[in-house]
């Protein structure tokens, strides 16, 4: 498996986005690095690959790659981000891919409709769910019909501070995921739980972004003081590492969102 990363070289808060954001809860960076750099150690152990993509001054949330595209068979489907803060990360990832030997496709960059990339689109088996409402337009997944077609599930968030999907759903293998249900509009809950075995994180693990791990395999890569969700996955037979992600949280994302999954 191989990952996507990109170093905190010049991450901070410096504008609000999404209700995590606060210009006054400003990040530590000696912290920040040190959370960036653990993460990086642990993935690096289990994953194939971890591949790095240079930082930019004045792009604070690249170091967020899960955002920079949605990838399957070697095309990068380019995200087209709805706020100006973010939208030039597009053209830096756009040529990272073009570089390493990725096809490109770069839907709607006139604007038309939204897309945040892996944050909101997630496979898992056959399925691919797909989360609208704060980030990511619903009307942009007829763009990825062309990936899954009938196998794309909708999924309409309805909690700003669970704005993107990997934010509050995590499929841990093909059958089964962690989930945050109270992010969900109730129709699209039941679209979930119609399709596969679901664990719900309490609340407060939600909160600390439990939901927001990275799988790989048999071994889960979390954030800290999520004790529930953890031990429901050690019984279920994961090796799970925790991360402490306090300084990225204060941006509103966690382990999941500083990675992208390349294949
Ligand atoms: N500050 C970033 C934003 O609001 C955080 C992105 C987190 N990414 C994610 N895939 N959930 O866009």
């Amino acid at each position: 498996m191989k990952i996507l990363m990109c170093e905190p070289k010049y991450y901070l808060i410096s504008y609000e986005i999404n209700p995590w954001m606060k210009i006054d809860n400003q990040v530590d960076h000696v912290l920040a690095h040190q959370q960036w750099k653990n993460l990086y150690e642990t993935i690096k152990k289990i994953a194939d690959d971890v591949h790095l993509v240079e930082p930019i001054e004045m792009l604070p949330d690249m170091v967020f790659t899960a955002n920079a595209a949605l990838i399957h068979n070697n095309i990068a489907y380019i995200s087209n981000f709805r706020f100006p803060e973010r939208k030039d990360e597009s053209h830096h990832f756009n040529d990272w891919f073009t570089n390493n030997g990725y096809q490109t496709i770069f839907y709607d960059k006139d604007h038309t409709y939204y897309f945040e990339g892996a944050g909101d689109a997630l496979f898992m088996g056959d399925l691919l769910f797909y989360g609208h409402g704060f980030r990511s337009d619903k009307e942009f997944h007829e763009n990825l019909k062309t990936i899954k077609n009938e196998h794309i599930i909708l999924c309409r968030l309805i909690d700003p501070y669970f704005y993107h999907m990997d934010t509050c759903f995590c499929p841990i293998d093909d059958k089964f995921a962690i989930w945050y249900p109270p992010a969900f509009s109730l129709e699209s809950r039941k679209a979930i739980e119609d399709k596969i075995e679901v664990f719900a994180v309490p609340e407060n693990e939600a909160k600390h972004f439990a939901c927001n791990a990275v799988v790989l395999g048999k071994h889960v890569i979390m954030p800290a003081n999520c004790p529930e969700t953890k031990n429901h996955l050690e019984h279920k037979g994961f090796t799970v590492f925790e991360c402490d992600m306090s300084e990225f949280i204060k941006a509103g994302g966690a382990c999941k969102c500083l990675t992208l999954l390349l294949d």
